[in-house]
């Protein structure tokens, strides 16, 4: 699978940052058995995920997009004992296979996939006055991305840690003029990720397995 040079030093980062790992293996080929799209975050995307869960101590973490439950087996191992996951997804079929893969994973109690159209579901957490979340993960439709990030606002308290998946789609976020929903709710989510004063927000550009992509990551203040 290595194309480039940066595919080639991601199966470097791979071997040295990851290894074989039979939960996260699982989850990888379970999906692909399944018929799921090959999207799911990179290893070292996954492995950084699960540091930033960590280095914000979390222990109770919202993710807007399942797939198969890859990133969602890396974000549940960041918690502790007591932690809980939650996490969105409208295909049923995706929930299936992301529960599977968390039950393998030994994170079955931890993490919860529910399923539903986001909005719906984060309307739900809001209307149900869940606890607000230490991390929140957004990496489902993009074109929901603005909606998705201020119902993350109303789930977080100051210190809570927002990461947005995909914001540099090859570098397509530069146009403005996009017919495409997804880019303009990418280029949207980032005004407000840049505006908003309840937020302290950067963008990162990423090259290798994901090709060239990138994550917009903040915390409220
Ligand atoms: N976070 C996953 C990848 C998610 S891919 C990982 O890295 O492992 C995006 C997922 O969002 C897909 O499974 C797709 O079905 C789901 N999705 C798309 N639109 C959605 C919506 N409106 N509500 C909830 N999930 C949605
Ligand atoms: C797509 C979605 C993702 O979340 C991702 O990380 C990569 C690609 C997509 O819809 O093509
Ligand atoms: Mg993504």
């Amino acid at each position: 699978m290595s194309d480039t040079h940066a595919d080639r030093v991601d199966d470097a980062f791979d071997a040295w940052f990851v290894g074989n790992d039979p939960a996260l293996d699982r989850a990888l080929a379970t999906s692909a058995q399944a018929g799921l799209p090959p999207i799911a975050v990179s290893a070292t995307q996954g492995k950084l995920l699960h540091i930033l869960a960590c280095m914000c101590g979390a222990k109770r973490v919202l993710e807007v997009g399942t797939l198969g439950g890859y990133s969602a087996i890396w974000l549940a191992r960041a918690l502790g004992p007591e932690g809980r996951l939650i996490t969105l997804e409208i295909d049923p079929a995706h929930a299936d296979v992301a529960r599977d893969n968390l039950k393998a994973a030994g994170l079955a109690a931890a993490a919860e996939v529910r399923l539903g159209a986001a909005l719906d579901s984060l309307d739900a957490l809001i209307a149900a006055k869940e606890p607000a979340f230490d991390l929140v993960f957004i990496d489902a439709d993009k074109q929901n991305n603005p909606a998705y990030l201020r119902r993350a606002l109303t789930l977080s308290h100051p210190g809570t840690v927002i990461i947005v998946d995909n914001v540099v789609r090859g570098g397509a976020v530069l146009d403005e003029a996009s017919g495409d929903p997804n880019i303009a709710g990418t280029r949207a989510v980032l005004e407000m990720l840049a505006t908003d004063p309840r937020l302290c927000a950067t963008a990162l550009q990423t090259v290798g397995h994901k090709g060239y992509d990138g994550f917009a990551i903040a915390i409220v203040t």
